[in-house]
């Protein structure tokens, strides 16, 4: 049956109806970002009596950027390495900026040591062309002489996006040594080329809110937190496929942190990472997940973010936070994926929710 069409999201929200700081997000295409759904999610936070909020499973950022836009202190926490990245740069970073000398000083770095060229070393043939991926090590040559933590998370960002917007589809998950063209922009580029774009871009995004904003790479369950509110965006178990982060974005977990502490499978085409442990993404751990996590905020308002098409169900879900919270309220909005023809974009109506505790 087709939705009613007010209950559709458009594929690019309106964003006159947001904080105009917004228009200056870098958008980052990842896998269960709530951008086109910000509208919505602001609407529902602007009902929402607060002034601190933890965004605990951040990922793009864009929802701890529209809570810092509205003027809330904000502390972002993604349990990856390259969110949380994201989140330095244009959330607990109120000032901080790249000028031309750190963009020449970077543009001119070289990588020196063998262990400064694992990059090149390590995907060659796999991602991007050679020259590409020894301009990855010496820009990260450069970044590590950069002291101000601030600097290195805008030059770490903007290195993030480049890379992502030079990836066919912005996945990791098949080898394309630079070959694949559709005639995109984003794919003519080279990596150096974007960087010089994307230190711009998120040059721009940098402002203050007044508050002392903040963020951490960490598993929820070791977040510390007593903001007013907790909005919360794991992962879900899909009915459908898989939703392993690692898998599509290892590359740019790796570039955020030169792949320090990171476990490589050397036997993987695309010399994949490690898969960290979610209880968020497997059956007969996620009701026990939830269960754990509304109890840890228990003392916030909860505002969860969840979709028809996953595992637990709305039902379940609505029980579990109701064991913590007086109130809970539902709030749905029909979401239609926009690819596939006719009959799989019919399929492909969810209900996408915001279950409200307070
Ligand atoms: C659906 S995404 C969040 C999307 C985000 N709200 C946005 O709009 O871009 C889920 C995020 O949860 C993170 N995550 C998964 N398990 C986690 C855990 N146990 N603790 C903290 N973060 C976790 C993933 O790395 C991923 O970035």
């Amino acid at each position: 049956m087709k939705p009613p069409v007010d209950l559709q999201i458009p594929l690019i929200p309106d964003t006159t109806v947001l904080p105009p700081a917004l228009e200056f997000f870098p958008r980052f295409r990842y896998m269960g970002s709530k951008f086109r759904l910000l509208p919505w999610i602001h609407q529902t936070f602007q009902d929402l009596d607060f002034e601190t909020a933890t965004d605990a499973f951040s990922g793009s950022g864009v929802v701890s950027f529209l809570l810092k836009a509205m003027g809330k202190q904000v502390r972002a926490n993604d349990s990856l390495a390259f969110p949380s990245v994201l989140t330095a740069a244009t959330v607990a970073n109120s000032a901080t900026k790249l000028d031309a000398a750190d963009v020449e000083f970077l543009l001119t770095s070289k990588a020196r040591t063998p262990a400064e060229c694992f990059i090149r070393r390590t995907f060659d043939g796999i991602f991007y062309t050679p020259a590409e991926l020894s301009f990855l090590d010496d820009l990260w040559a450069g970044i590590r002489e950069i002291d101000s933590p601030f600097k290195r998370a805008v030059a770490l960002a903007a290195i993030l996006r480049s890379a992502i917007k030079r990836q066919p589809r912005g996945l990791f998950t098949v080898s394309d040594p630079g070959r694949y063209q559709d005639g995109r922009r984003d794919l003519q580029l080279t990596l150096r080329e974007h960087f010089i774009e994307q230190v711009a871009s998120y040059n721009a995004a940098v402002f203050s809110n007044g508050k002392r904003n903040s963020c951490t790479c960490g598993d929820v369950s070791e977040l510390k937190t007593g903001s007013d509110l907790v909005y919360m965006d794991p992962p879900y178990v899909p009915l459908a496929d898989d939703n392993c982060y690692i898998k599509r974005y290892h590359f740019l977990e790796g570039l955020a942190c030169y792949w320090e502490g990171k476990e490589i499978m050397m036997t993987s085409k695309v010399r994949k990472i490690v898969k960290p442990f979610t209880p968020f993404s497997y059956r007969s751990t996620a009701i026990d997940a939830f269960d754990r996590l509304f109890g840890q905020f228990a003392d916030s308002t909860l505002v969860l973010s969840y979709s028809s098409n996953a595992f637990p169900d709305l039902a379940t879900l609505r029980k579990l936070m109701g064991r913590y919270k007086r109130s809970v309220e539902v709030l749905e909005k029909t979401h239609r994926y926009h690819f596939g023809t006719h009959q799989a974009a019919k399929r492909n109506v969810v209900q996408e929710y915001l279950i409200i505790g307070t």
